[in-house]
């Protein structure tokens, strides 16, 4: 397939790192310094469906097609107010497409498993044009008097619109489970027959194992790709890493010994959106003209599972 469209939407509310530092025991220099996030878009009074359905429709506008055209949409997301029906078919309904339409949970790698769903899709036939939109709200997840976590998420949409082409030249897919690392639990309806207590706990993370893990998934991922399509790192134009850590990235850049043009960041206005992340700053380059046609891109992502996702593509 080829992307052929990108879109965004950002909750209106910023909250900056002296905000936080009024809530809890932080302040900016420790989280720049650690992370590399200044502020964050944190939903208020706008909903996730409504980010998701901005981000879908300007998606759809910048690929120049209709709702009516779309064969598939995928959505991903970790959580949302829906437990049913799905993101997707919020979105269906309200952008007036008619096609089927899944939600998938891959944590902050949902983007690049919905590239690889449509990628399969497309290569059994059965699609042409798909919409893979991913939303989420983890500042609904955690507990903003935990300053391990608050500091470092964000909420957001982002979208691409996919269709006929070559462009997706690999992708690969990973999971290792390991539930105690980075989890949430939320309570569901009482019943009178169940016998296990309700949990209702916020957005649990072990910094460093998750930050161990992170590293070495993104580059054994980008190696493996690199291996498989034959190219060099140098030959990559841009390598587009998940936003969590600015730490992350810079340790991923120096093992592979590329300048930092080509690892384009936008975690310092944002922090880290989950699945959103990456199809967010796929747009952000994509509408500032700063992806070339033809160029080698790197996309490589990881979150709770452990999952990772890398894609490599033509643009
Ligand atoms: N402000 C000030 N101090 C803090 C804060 C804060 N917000 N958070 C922690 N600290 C303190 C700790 O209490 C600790 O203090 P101590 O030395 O007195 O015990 C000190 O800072 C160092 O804490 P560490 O946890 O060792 O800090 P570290 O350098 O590991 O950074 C961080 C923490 C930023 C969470 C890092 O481990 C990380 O980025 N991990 C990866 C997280 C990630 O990428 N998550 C998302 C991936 S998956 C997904 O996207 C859902």
């Amino acid at each position: 397939m080829k992307i052929i469209g990108t879109g965004c939407s950002h909750p209106q509310k910023i909250v900056t790192n002296q905000m936080l530092s009024q809530m809890v025991d932080t302040n900016d220099e420790w989280i720049v310094t650690r992370t590399g996030i200044k502020e964050r878009r944190v939903v208020s009074s706008e909903t996730l469906e409504d980010m998701a359905i901005d981000a879908a429709r300007k998606a759809l506008g910048n690929a120049g097609i209709s709702a009516k055209d779309l064969d598939f949409i995928i959505c991903s997301n970790v959580v949302n107010e829906y437990v049913t029906p799905a993101l997707s078919c919020i979105i269906q309904g309200a952008i007036g497409a008619t096609c089927p339409c899944v939600d998938l949970n891959g944590a902050c790698v949902g983007f690049l498993y919905g590239i690889d769903m449509a990628e399969a899709y497309y290569r059994s036939g059965r699609v042409k044009n798909v919409l893979v939109v991913s939303a989420e709200e983890p500042s609904r997840m955690l507990s903003w008097e935990d300053r391990t976590v608050c500091v470092l998420f964000g909420d957001g949409a982002g979208a691409a619109v996919l269709s006929e082409g070559d462009n997706i030249l690999a992708t690969r897919l990973t999971a290792s489970s390991s539930t105690f690392s980075l989890y949430q639990k939320h309570e569901l309806q009482p019943s009178p027959f169940n016998t296990k207590p309700n949990s209702n706990l916020p957005l649990v993370m072990c910094g460093q194992e998750v930050f161990k893990f992170a590293a070495n998934a993104s580059i054994s991922d980008v190696r493996y790709l690199l291996d498989k399509t034959g190219y060099q790192p140098d030959a990559v134009d841009k390598y587009l890493l998940h936003q969590a850590n600015v730490r992350i990235i810079e340790m991923v850049r120096e093992i592979l010994k590329q300048p930092k043009e080509k690892f384009p960041l936008n975690i310092q206005k944002y922090g880290n959106t989950s699945s959103a992340s990456l199809p967010i700053l796929l747009d952000e380059l994509n509408r500032e003209g700063r992806l070339k046609e033809g160029e080698l891109i790197v996309l490589s992502a990881f979150g709770a599972g452990f999952v990772s996702g890398s894609c490599i593509m033509r643009w």
